[in-house]
């Protein structure tokens, strides 16, 4: 019997909803912070197949957790592709070079750098009752090439967008890279035991109407696509955070299996605009986890209310910050795990 979290996302509107949170392993938990200082280093953590195994499943073991993300991060697509990545910390990522004069051909391939991933899957799958699901990911073509191309990450995705106008077909050239290496990234995590995955368009926000089609519909559905024709069981969970009412045309002409809905989206509107019986993930705000006020139950209750009419996977609108304390955390699943349908 496949998980609740499997089921959901096949398409079946359960009793009861599964949660996990994205960034859910990760910096506010302790667990964490001792790893990371004990091997010095996000990018250490994430080769060390051990640790990042543990990690992966720190948050399963302390709260149960009906899906485990995988530890690793979007950019590993990039240095997979040849760029040099580090992390350092308050800084966030750099990479170099950047693609921004179009250095996309003097770029040499390390697909080596992938496989420790695969290994990383296989340990947490391993270790998995049939209960939790095991979750891979990977940035969506856009998001990735706004830190390849600008060398890390920017407040609007400036660089990226004028080039995307400037050199429309160069940019073209860049995305399609990256989406042929994310097919591969995805299905290799799935043949290494990956159940469901998610592609994550974080800054599909800044993009006008048209760009959006091009640069994050266009380009998603073809790898749904892709992944699809040679993994058909594996849903596939697309995340443009930041859509707007663009989520709709994303959720229809994409093909992904389930939508992931920031907390900028009312939970009311995305029930009733996205296609029928498609599963929804989120749409709770990671700031009321973090203030913790008597707020919080009230306002998941309202989420898991507003979608209690079709598949719903209770999730945040993104990451979890690190500042928040493990006792809200602890609050938000209550509050989930005791929720009855209206
Ligand atoms: O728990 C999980 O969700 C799984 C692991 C995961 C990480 N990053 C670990 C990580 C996932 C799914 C990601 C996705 C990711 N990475 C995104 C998309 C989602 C989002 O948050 O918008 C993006 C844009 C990145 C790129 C990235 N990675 C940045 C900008 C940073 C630095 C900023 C920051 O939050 O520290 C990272 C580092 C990173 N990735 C950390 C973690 C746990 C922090 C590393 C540390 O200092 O310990």
């Amino acid at each position: 019997m496949p998980g609740l979290l499997l089921d959901t996302l096949r398409g079946t509107n359960t009793q009861e909803r599964p949660i996990w949170l994205m960034r859910q392993a990760g910096r506010y938990l302790p667990e964490y912070r001792a790893l990371r200082a004990e091997k010095g280093g996000f990018l250490a953590l994430v080769y060390d197949t051990d640790a990042a195994a543990e990690i992966t499943l720190q948050p399963i073991r302390r709260f149960g957790f009906d899906g485990a993300i995988l530890f690793s991060d979007i950019l590993i697509v990039p240095f997979a592709m040849g760029q040099d990545l580090s992390f350092t910390a308050g800084e966030g990522p750099r990479l170099s070079p950047r693609l921004v004069d179009n250095a996309l051909g003097a770029l040499t391939a390390v697909p080596e750098r992938l496989t420790p991933i695969y290994e990383t899957v296989r340990k947490v799958r391993a270790q998995l009752g049939p209960e939790t699901t095991m979750l891979g990911f990977a940035g969506s073509p856009w998001t990735v090439a706004t830190y390849m191309v600008a060398g890390e990450g920017s407040r609007d995705q400036a660089e990226t967008r004028a080039l995307a106008y400037r050199d429309p077909e160069g940019f073209q050239a860049i995305v399609e890279a990256i989406a042929e290496v994310t097919v591969d990234y995805l299905c290799g995590q799935i043949e290494a035991g990956a159940e469901a995955v998610q592609l994550f368009d974080s800054w599909a926000g800044t993009l006008s109407p048209q760009q959006f089609e091009r640069w994050v519909i266009a380009p998603n559905a073809r790898i749904v696509e892709a992944v699809r024709a040679r993994h058909p069981q594996t849903p596939i969970i697309g995340f443009p955070k930041g859509a707007g009412e663009k989520l709709a045309a994303y959720a229809r002409e994409t093909r992904v299996d389930a939508v992931g809905v920031d907390e900028t989206i009312d939970p009311l509107w995305a029930a009733r605009e996205l296609p029928e019986g498609m599963p929804v993930q989120g749409n709770f705000d990671p700031l009321l986890v973090l203030a913790g006020s008597e707020d919080l139950e009230r306002q998941a209750i309202r989420v898991l209310d507003a979608f209690a009419g079709r598949p719903h996977v209770f999730n945040l609108g993104h990451g979890i910050g690190q500042h928040t304390p493990i006792a809200h955390v602890e609050r938000l699943l209550a509050a989930v795990r005791g929720w009855t349908r209206p």
